[in-house]
């Protein structure tokens, strides 16, 4: 179906793509495989239109394809669903679906059938969503499925799918794996990407692996594993699960007492929480996304005010404290929304380094910035985290997703505060930036911080937590260590079974 020869392309200071040679056959699920920054998104993004080679041929059923804008791909039978979302949320299901569409008719009767033709291909591809709600109700999940019945609906034969379970919960990943096997066995084309191994190696047919922009092996699926794959990507041999020191828990230092929050959209999230975190330990809290995990980290980065109950950090009560206040009684916060929240793009990569440091007295010299003090925090953090990046007055919007993360979770680490919250630390980087993160969590733990790690991923779970609770509708449904509980027992629990029942079945 696609054929790419000796693909080339430059940005200033980068090679993305270097002379890569890629090509999809029909009713395949290829997989690009690689390191934040390989050139993953690039490559996909000239299929796509959006960029340009500065040199090699791309061919669509032998026929040169050549495209300068997504319209023109998507008229040749492309879709691409993005790393970040492009929906808009305010418009309902059927008008982002119908948005760009040619129309010959009125839009009032053109949604109509474009509702119709939304629930047809709903049923026939197990995607379900209801047309007329507006995106922004839906959750992460219902987005994705609206992306894919996007490219759908405009026939796509050759479906290009950047990250899309990187924001996915287990079961919408086993969901969505259905969808896009059905759609493989009807004759399409499918180009995936993730850095989530088992994924990859459970729905691929074959896997190219790109590393600084090169082709460094393209093979079939039958015969790679997780360790072959990781050292084809890395160019070494990769841990899995961080091996550190049991902890060395001490004193308590974030106690949470009988906390209730609201959401947004009505009705409580959190419904009365208590829970301790000693200094020295890290307390993985897993559930399904939507549970309340958010609601409680935001609350206790003093982003919302509960409507009940306490937080203190090392003995200090936080409630009602604005968030310079609560970082000032020691708190550090990842926060999940890293790309909205957390970065801000048209800042280089050392402004945003010192977005929350801009009143340390490190970098600050007669009450001006040190700038050559910052200069050296920051490559210090790009060098430790490897975020790759031409140089520190880069525009971060310039970096891969990936990279993005990765500058985050290194500016957030980079002190050492009484308490820390994370959410999702490793998601959307390499395996090779999990590793070291995973140690540096373990790090920091070993400094006597109090760790709170919000993950949907099992593996991560299982592989850095001390203890382990479990969410499941705005409560603690209890506290196992993971050294004993399994992951049938914690996946029972975040489905809402109590913890005596779910532990005392079979493993
Ligand atoms: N618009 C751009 N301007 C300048 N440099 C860019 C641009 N887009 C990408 N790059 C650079 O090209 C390289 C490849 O980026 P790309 O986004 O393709 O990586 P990726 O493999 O998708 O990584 P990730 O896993 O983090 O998503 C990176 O070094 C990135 O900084
Ligand atoms: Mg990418």
């Amino acid at each position: 179906m696609l054929e790419m020869r000796g693909i080339t392309k430059r940005f200033p200071g980068v090679i993305a793509c270097d002379d890569v040679s890629f090509e999809v056959y029909p009713g395949e699920v290829h997989t690009l495989l690689g390191e934040n920054g390989a050139g993953k998104s690039t490559l996909m993004k000239i299929v796509y239109g959006l960029y340009r080679a500065d040199e090699g041929e791309v061919f669509l059923n032998g026929e040169p394809l050549r495209i300068t804008s997504p319209n023109q791909a998507i008229s040749h039978g492309i879709g691409m669903i993005h790393q970040h979302f492009m929906l808009v949320p305010t418009l309902t299901v059927a008008e982002n679906v119908a948005l760009g569409l040619k129309s010959s008719r009125g839009a009032l009767t053109d949604l109509d059938s474009v509702s119709a033709r939304i629930v047809e291909l709903g049923e026939t591809y197990g995607l379900r969503v209801d047309p007329s709600t507006p995106v922004w109700q839906l959750s992460v999940g219902e987005q994705q499925r609206v992306e894919i019945i996007k490219a759908l609906y405009r026939d796509a034969k050759l479906l290009i799918l950047d990250e899309p379970t990187a924001v996915l919960t287990p079961q919408e990943v086993d969901q969505l794996f259905v969808t896009l096997r059905t759609l493989t066995a009807g004759g399409r084309g499918l180009i995936f990407i993730s850095h989530k191994l088992h994924e990859v190696l459970s729905l691929s047919t074959r896997i190219t692996v790109l590393r600084n922009g090169r082709v460094t092996g393209s093979i079939p699926v039958e015969g790679a594993t997780r360790d072959s794959l990781a050292q084809m990507m890395v160019g070494r041999a990769v841990k899995f699960a961080p091996d550190g020191a049991d902890a060395k828990p001490t004193d308590v230092a974030l106690e949470i007492r009988g906390l209730r929050v609201l959401r947004d959209r009505g009705g409580e999230g959190v419904c009365g929480v208590d829970l301790d975190v000693r200094a020295g330990e890290i307390m993985g809290v897993a559930g399904v996304s939507g549970n309340g995990q958010m609601l409680l980290a935001e609350t206790i980065a003093g982003l919302r005010t509960p409507t009940a109950g306490s937080i203190k950090i090392v003995g200090t009560e936080v409630v009602g404290m604005p968030p310079k206040g609560v970082r000032d009684a020691g708190l550090a916060y990842v926060p999940e929304e890293r790309m909205k929240d957390g970065a801000i793009g048209d800042f280089t990569v050392s402004e945003n380094i010192l977005l929350i440091d801009h009143n340390d007295p490190r970098y600050l010299k007669h009450g001006m910035f040190d700038f050559e003090a910052i200069r050296k925090h920051a490559q210090r953090l790009v060098d430790e985290y490897t975020v790759k990046t031409p140089t520190l007055d880069t525009p971060v919007r310039n970096l891969s997703g990936g990279n993005i993360q990765k500058m985050i979770i290194a500016r957030e680490l980079s002190g050492t505060p009484e308490v820390l919250v994370v959410a999702q630390p490793t998601r959307g980087v390499d395996i090779g930036a999990a590793e070291y993160i995973h140690t540096r969590l373990i790090g920091q733990r070993d400094q006597a911080t109090a760790i709170l790690m919000i993950s949907e991923d099992l593996d991560e779970i299982f592989g850095v937590s001390d203890r382990v609770a479990v969410m499941y509708e705005g409560q603690i449904m209890g506290i196992v260590d993971p050294n004993t509980a399994t992951r049938e027992q914690v996946g029972l629990m975040m489905a809402g079974v109590a913890q005596d029942e779910a532990l005392s079945q079979p493993t």
